[in-house]
């Protein structure tokens, strides 16, 4: 273990980051992708053709003619270039002479391993693309994909990308509604979904609620669907079945459909904790290069790694450091049915050992619920393979941080905290693993070739050390559609990139060193004196005591009641002594004026599908109004107790 300081962890700063700061071992630099110390510097000096590195690590069948064009409504990078992504993800692999690679091995619930070399992916995605063609898919079309993380999945999208015709996943645990909701505003007339599935033991139905979405729906839906449960599902009149398909066409060759850097590449919704679901489209070139480039860059991916992003593809998480950029460079991209946290055991290291896996990437909540629950005794599986480890979705407060890299990392290999967004394809805020010291609780500098800032209400960068909007003020190759073509409204281009700033709606402050600590999102503040502060910061605090694993912090607006729900670990804590120590750290490291009034102990948080805490939830809950719908949790159980507790608590 090679931590300083053990208090180092328990002491955070004003804004949450903790002080320390941590260089990676020798034997990861060595060996780094990245590791020549000028790479920001060169980026900053050839800006925008920088890029060009990252279009290196793809095939073209076009050369593109610019790096990053103006055109009349939005802004296309690497224009003029065409490529085939099915072939820059599998067929160029297998040409290269690495057929036998495996490019998908998967884990599934039953405890199942199936393995697929890129011979096989290959063999795959021609044969479903072929089904799939005779269905009537073609270029431009949109094709909707629900089912949960199994190998048809990325099979299926890549065969979507093989004909030119962009996939739209919805993440299998929504509901009919949100599936047609998702189907409709698409313009999705091909469904591609199971008979259902296993998840955390038990077997759930899926065929049921694709059903009932495609009876709300008033355009007629070719259906495709997976037997999961049942090998040979009874298909009725409105379902092709993808194993006969797949049998019929076994062997086909099809040839993949080259496309424009600025077609788009696929469609996702974005998973939101408030509001209605929003749209984002991703172009071709730009999105695969970025994806390509980040995966290589920040997660140090090389192609005779084993990598398990232990996130559901269903979010764009899986899609870009899943599917997309992994296979891109030609790596073992690991998938298990099953969340990282609900293994056999109800951990991970199980995989890891016997996968032996080199890069992990999962969410702070899954190592919060694994910290929960406790690890193994590090002698009873063997996690010396693990090279690098990172994290996306939420802040990761430093006790966690080194929790994680103690009990995964072996206390040694690199913990990246990476800083994206659906909008963005691929990660903004992240340390370079080789370069930049890593400092628990903070996310980084940005990537290269990136810009970001952290800003006031009217724009403007605020002083190192102050709370305002993270922002980044320059395109970059992965951004969506929608952020293409602001940016050209607001009139970027190639020379004055800076004409165009995307406010990205959390709340973040930025060292004079430009690490970037990020608070929460914009909308996730408490509200004091003269200024805001963001609930992450009450809840960094809270979540650096002894015991405690993770809190949520929310304000009732009515009352102006602060109310902190906190989980703790296994053996927690008497009750009263938590309270105590939890105002008296709050008033002391943050200021008496957020300091909780009550504090309530929860086994568990309320969290959406994609992980992130549902505050809004827990604000219902206090302020009595009810907490309506819980189908957007994945833990929709937890909220009866919740409930239960919190009135105890009023008593
Ligand atoms: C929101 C984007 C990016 C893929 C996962 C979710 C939060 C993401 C971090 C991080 C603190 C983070 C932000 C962001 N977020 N990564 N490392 N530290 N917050 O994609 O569903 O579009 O959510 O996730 O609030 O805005 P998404």
């Amino acid at each position: 273990m090679s931590r300083g300081d053990p208090e180092a962890d328990r002491q955070p700063t004003r804004s949450g980051g903790s002080t320390d700061r941590l260089c990676p071992p020798d034997w990861f630099v060595e060996t780094a992708n990245v590791s020549d110390s000028d790479i920001r510097a060169r980026f900053e000096a050839n800006w925008p053709g920088c890029w060009r590195a990252a279009a290196d690590l793809l095939d073209w069948d076009t050369p593109y003619d610019s790096v990053l064009s103006a055109g009349d409504d939005r802004l296309t990078w690497f224009e003029g270039g065409a490529l085939k992504p099915s072939v820059n993800c599998v067929d160029r692999h297998v040409e290269a002479g690495r057929k036998n690679a495996v490019a998908l091995r998967w884990i599934g619930a039953a405890g199942e391993r199936e393995s697929l070399t890129y011979l096989d992916l290959q063999y795959e995605v021609e044969a479903v693309a072929a089904g799939l063609r005779t269905l009537g898919v073609g270029p431009g079309n949109v094709v909707t994909l629900f089912m949960p993380n199994v190998p048809e999945l990325p099979v299926t999208m890549l065969a979507c990308a093989r004909l030119g015709a962009l996939h739209n996943v919805v993440y299998a645990g929504f509901s009919a509604d949100e599936l047609a909701d998702r189907m409709e505003s698409a313009d999705s007339e091909y469904l591609v979904t199971c008979d259902g599935y296993y998840r955390r033991g038990s077997a759930v139905g899926q065929r049921n609620t694709a059903d009932s979405a495609r009876l709300r729906l008033d355009a007629d839906v070719t259906g495709v669907l997976v037997g999961r449960l049942d090998d040979d599902p009874h298909l009725g009149r409105d379902y092709h079945g993808y194993g006969a398909l797949r049998d019929e066409f076994a062997g086909a060759t099809v040839e993949p459909v080259a496309r424009e850097a600025g077609d788009p590449l696929f469609v996702l919704y974005t998973s939101g904790t408030t509001g209605e679901p929003d749209q984002v489209t991703h172009a071709t070139g730009g999105y695969l290069s970025y994806a390509a480039w980040t995966a290589m860059a920040v997660l140090d991916i090389k192609p005779q790694d084993t990598y398990w992003c232990a996130a559901d593809i269903g979010w764009i998480t899986g899609h870009t450091y899943g599917v997309y950029g992994p296979l891109a460079l030609g790596t073992t991209t690991l998938l298990h049915e099953s969340p990282a946290d609900h293994q056999a055991g109800g951990h991970p290291w199980t995989s890891i050992e016997r996968e032996s896996v080199d890069v992990f990437y999962t969410a702070p909540t899954a190592v919060r619920s694994m910290r929960q629950r406790g690890a193994p005794p590090s002698d009873e599986y063997d996690r010396s393979s693990i090279r690098l480890l990172g994290t996306v979705g939420e802040p990761i407060d430093p006790t966690t941080w080194h929790w994680y890299r103690e009990h995964l990392g072996g206390g040694e290999a690199p913990v990246v905290d990476t800083w994206w967004q659906t909008e963005t394809g691929g990660i903004v805020v992240a340390t370079l693993p080789a370069l930049d010291e890593m400092q628990p609780g903070s996310a980084g500098p940005g990537v290269p070739g990136l810009s970001v800032d952290v800003v006031d209400g009217a724009g403007d960068p605020v002083a190192a050390g102050t709370e305002g909007t993270l922002a980044v003020s320059r395109p970059w190759p992965g951004m969506c559609r929608r952020l293409a073509v602001e940016a050209r409204a607001a009139g970027a281009d190639a020379d004055s990139p800076e004409a165009w700033r995307y406010v990205t709606g959390d709340r973040a402050t930025r060292d004079a060193d430009g690490y970037v600590t990020l608070l929460g999102r914009d909308a996730e503040t408490i509200e004091m004196d003269e200024t805001a502060v963001g609930t992450a910061v009450v809840e960094r605090v809270i979540s650096s005591l002894d015991g405690v694993t993770e809190a949520g912090v929310v304000r009732v607006s009515e009352t102006g009641e602060i109310a902190a729900y906190v989980s703790c670990e296994r053996n927690h804590p008497d009750t009263d002594a938590l309270t105590e120590r939890v105002r008296s750290r709050v008033r002391k490291e943050v200021s008496p004026a957020v300091c909780p009034d009550r504090i309530v102990v929860v086994p568990e948080l309320p969290k959406t599908h994609s992980g992130k805490v549902m505050r809004r939830l827990l604000a219902d809950v206090v302020s009595g109004h009810g907490y309506g719908d819980t189908s957007a949790l994945r833990n929709p159980e937890v909220v009866g107790e919740i409930e239960t507790v919190t009135r105890e608590e009023e008593e």
